[in-house]
């Protein structure tokens, strides 16, 4: 009998990887990915494993119980890796009660079908509850986030994904749950949304659209590449520590516009146009509200406890990034068409 383990969010960008981590490497595992397929979630992700025998995918929204009851009660899952969530900074400036739906009520969804099917009989069961460092709040200038740094929230995004963490750690305190949850800085890497500031740029480069960079750009956020997010969420699922948390981050710091810089050179360069093109796009735009100064983390616990850090420099993962999107354009052009054409004249109003 394989082990089930329920992935959520499998679909999506970070979620994907994954999923595709875990198929691979652990033919013992049955690994059931559910995803409602929103605007974010995109099943042309997983093409190279939807055949893998010990894979299923799953339909289905995490705020729905009694669907959510009666799929713990089929597979009788052992662990939970719970990525499904709301994710877009922007998207939830403009509707924050989908983002309290589900990263709130989801993950409590989630919680309680696991309480349900497993209570006092805990041995060998992990839920694992992925989260972002921008709970946290904001840095200034210098300092950088630690396990211990207060919740500070000061999105809608950030203030459900805290909700949803505290949950997590009652449910631990309060019922013995075995948790485990982690906060990471910003992802980037093949399948990312293009709403999000690095494939929404390449996107705009490749069609010569503006580069709308939010205030006067010197917001700064410390960068991960995806594949390196998904060994360590592996890396933790197994070894981390029950009832603990672990920063993950890409010892990697970049001011937006810096970033942007380069990424246009790189662009330039790949697309064989003369240097400088990319850059005269860049358009200055009104600021994003709220909108955090600086996201850097100290990840030496994980670190230290469990021997985890990024093998993939920023050069490198930055142009295996632009790779990517260059070879999928069909990707890129089905995520483009229909809705999100409505969301962009809104969110950049043209
Ligand atoms: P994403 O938006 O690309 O993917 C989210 C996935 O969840 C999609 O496939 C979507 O269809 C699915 N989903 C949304 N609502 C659902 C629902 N109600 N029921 C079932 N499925 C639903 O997000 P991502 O960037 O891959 O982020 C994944 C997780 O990692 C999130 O929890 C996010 O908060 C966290 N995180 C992301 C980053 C980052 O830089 N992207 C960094 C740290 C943490
Ligand atoms: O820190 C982890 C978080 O990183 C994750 O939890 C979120 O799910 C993820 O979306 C990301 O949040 P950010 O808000 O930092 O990412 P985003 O790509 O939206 O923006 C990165 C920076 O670029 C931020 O300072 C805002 C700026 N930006 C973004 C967009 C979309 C622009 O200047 N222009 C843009 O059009």
């Amino acid at each position: 009998m394989k082990k089930n383990i329920l992935i959520t969010g499998g679909a999506g960008f970070i979620g994907s990887h994954v999923v595709r981590l875990f198929v691979n490497k652990y033919p013992e595992y049955h690994v059931v990915n559910l995803d409602s397929l929103t605007y974010a979630g995109n099943l042309e992700n997983l093409k190279d494993i939807e055949k893998a025998t010990n894979y299923t995918f799953v339909k289905g929204d995490i705020t729905d119980e009694a669907f959510i009851n009666q799929l713990f009660e089929q597979y009788h899952f052992e662990g939970v890796i719970h990525l499904a969530a709301e994710s877009h900074v922007d998207r939830s400036i403009t509707d924050p009660l989908a983002f309290a739906k589900t990263n709130i009520l989801g993950t409590m969804v989630l919680l309680n079908a696991f309480k349900k099917l497993w209570t006092n009989n805990w041995t060998g069961k992990r839920f694992y509850h992925i989260s972002t460092d921008e709970v946290y709040g904001t840095l200034g200038e210098t300092g950088l986030f630690t396990e211990t740094t207060p919740y500070d929230p000061n999105s809608p995004y950030s203030a459900s994904k805290a909700s949803s963490d505290h949950f997590v750690r009652a449910y631990g305190e309060t019922y013995g749950l075995p948790y485990v949850i982690t906060n990471c800085s910003n992802n980037y890497g093949p399948n990312q949304f293009p709403e999000k500031l690095i494939p929404l740029f390449i996107h705009n480069i490749i069609n010569q659209k503006a580069l709308p960079v939010y205030g006067d750009g010197k917001y700064t956020r410390d960068w991960l590449y995806v594949v390196d997010h998904a060994v360590a969420i592996n890396l933790v699922y197994h070894q981390g520590k029950n009832h603990e948390t672990y920063n993950i981050g890409g010892f990697n710091e970049w001011q937006n516009i810096d970033l942007i810089k380069v990424l246009c050179q790189q662009m330039d360069n790949k697309l064989g146009r003369p240097e400088g093109t990319s850059e005269q796009l860049i358009t200055y735009v009104k600021d994003r509200p709220g909108h955090d100064l600086r996201y850097a983390i100290d990840a030496s616990k994980i670190n230290q406890e469990l021997g985890w850090k990024p093998s993939v420099s920023f050069e490198e993962g930055l142009s295996k990034t632009i790779d990517w999107y260059l070879s999928n354009t069909e990707w890129l052009a089905h995520v483009t068409s229909g809705t999100y054409q409505e969301y962009y004249q809104k969110q950049y109003k043209q």
